[in-house]
């Protein structure tokens, strides 16, 4: 195994009523806050109401950004700075999914730093300081509620990207499955494909030795091949909901790839699909994810694949290359049977941008990946492979 540092201090409250513990939270971390939440999914399910009783309940005055978009735009994130600075607010409330927390933590970052807050994205600039942030986390998929990352596009340049840092890593998240019963069978599959592939990101990674954060991953992604279906099926199956939601968080927590390098190139290539046209990352992962294993399979990487099929999957064959292969194969027909496209043509993408989007997704180190290295042209092949 590599080094590593391990700490992760998101104070998690998990389960059903743990709503209750956010007036403690607020009345440790807030003066006021901003609230922070998406397109009206929280409002209209009673969700909003039960954080606004909290606040009455702890005495913090709260002010609100409202109408973050999937794929949460920079001019969100610009919007939200502004009113934090206005209301002077000293703590940020991202109630919602993935762009919601995200853009919350942008916000963060953006309030205590002088320049523009895009060039924690785009230049070698660490974000050092930000506001305190807290999350209700809604949609179980990104991870964002436990983990370093923001990922925000601007809609001017068509670039749609991370930053990382500590300082943006939540204080404290609420986790309550039953929050989860109304996202829909798509956004719940598309956010399994997500979960899956953060375990997936980090398990086709060296070094092979690495056996501990292996077999959690091989664990967790049998919990999502066995609750996934039934939380798509049974919306308010409270057990299939808490499972996949923890595995969510477990998921991009910095625990599968402590002593590990991890991929990521499936995360770079859907990035540039989702920036360009609009799509749902999880659905662009659906679709990528398994022309990258066919791509990168070969007689060095075959073993990890087959590890993966038979821990897994329990698939059986003569040899490594064959169960890799049948590990490919099940990947996208489990994928599928969540209702996931599994070609791009089925969501209306030709190949247009093809060379456009890989130039884009190597700008930053002229390739990606560790577990096969990409260039430009292999990022085209696997686009040409998802058509
Ligand atoms: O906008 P609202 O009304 O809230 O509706 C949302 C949105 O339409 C809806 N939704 C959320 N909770 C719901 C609900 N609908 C009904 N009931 C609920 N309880 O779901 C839709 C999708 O929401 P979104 O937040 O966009 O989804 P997700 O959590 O998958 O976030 C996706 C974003 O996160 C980024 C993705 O690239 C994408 O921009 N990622 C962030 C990462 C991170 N910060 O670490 C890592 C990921 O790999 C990913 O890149
Ligand atoms: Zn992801």
């Amino acid at each position: 195994m590599l080094n590593f540092i391990y700490h992760v201090p998101t104070k998690i409250y998990f389960g059903k009523g743990q709503i209750k513990s956010l007036g403690a939270e607020l009345e440790k971390h807030a003066k006021k806050a901003l609230i922070v939440t998406g397109q009206g999914s929280v409002k209209k399910h009673g969700i909003f109401d039960d954080v606004v009783k909290e606040f009455s309940a702890a005495g913090v005055p709260f002010a609100e950004l409202t109408g973050v978009k999937p794929n949460p735009r920079l001019k969100s994130v610009y919007n939200g700075i502004d009113i934090c600075k206005k209301e002077k607010a000293d703590f940020i409330l991202a109630v919602g999914g993935g762009s919601v927390i995200d853009t919350a933590k942008a916000i963060a970052a953006g309030v205590k730093y002088k320049g523009d807050v895009w060039d924690f994205f785009t230049k070698d600039i660490v974000c050092e300081d930000a506001l305190p942030l807290g999350t209700v986390l809604t949609l179980a998929a990104t991870g964002s509620e436990m983990d370093t990352y923001a990922v925000i596009t601007n809609e001017q340049s068509q670039r749609k990207l991370a930053f990382g840092s500590k300082a943006v890593r939540p204080v404290f998240s609420i986790l309550d499955p039953e929050y989860t019963y109304t996202v829909t069978k798509y956004n719940t599959a598309a956010g399994i494909a997500d979960i899956m592939t953060h375990i997936f990101e980090e398990y086709f990674s060296e070094p092979y030795s690495a056996a501990v954060p292996d077999r959690m991953s091989e664990a967790l992604l049998k919990v999502c091949v066995h609750y996934g279906p039934v939380a798509c099926e049974n919306p308010r199956d409270y057990e299939a909901r808490a499972n996949i939601l923890w595995t969510s968080s477990l998921a991009l927590n910095d625990m599968l790839d402590a002593g590990k390098r991890g991929d990521w190139a499936s995360h770079a290539i859907e990035h540039e699909l989702s920036a360009i046209y609009d799509i749902s990352h999880g659905v662009g992962l659906a679709i990528i994810v398994p022309n990258w294993m066919r791509f990168v399979l070969n007689n060095d990487t075959a073993r990890k694949l087959a590890d993966y099929g038979k821990n897994v999957w329990n698939i059986d064959g003569k040899n490594e290359m064959e169960i890799a292969n049948k590990a490919i194969d099940k990947t996208i027909s489990f994928f599928k049977s969540l209702g996931l496209p599994s070609r791009l043509k089925e969501i209306d993408i030709g190949n247009e941008h093809f060379k456009k989007m890989a130039e884009s997704a190597i700008e930053c180190q002229g390739e990606v990946g560790s577990f096969k290295s990409l260039s430009a042209s292999d990022i085209v092949e696997i686009f040409k492979m998802s058509l």
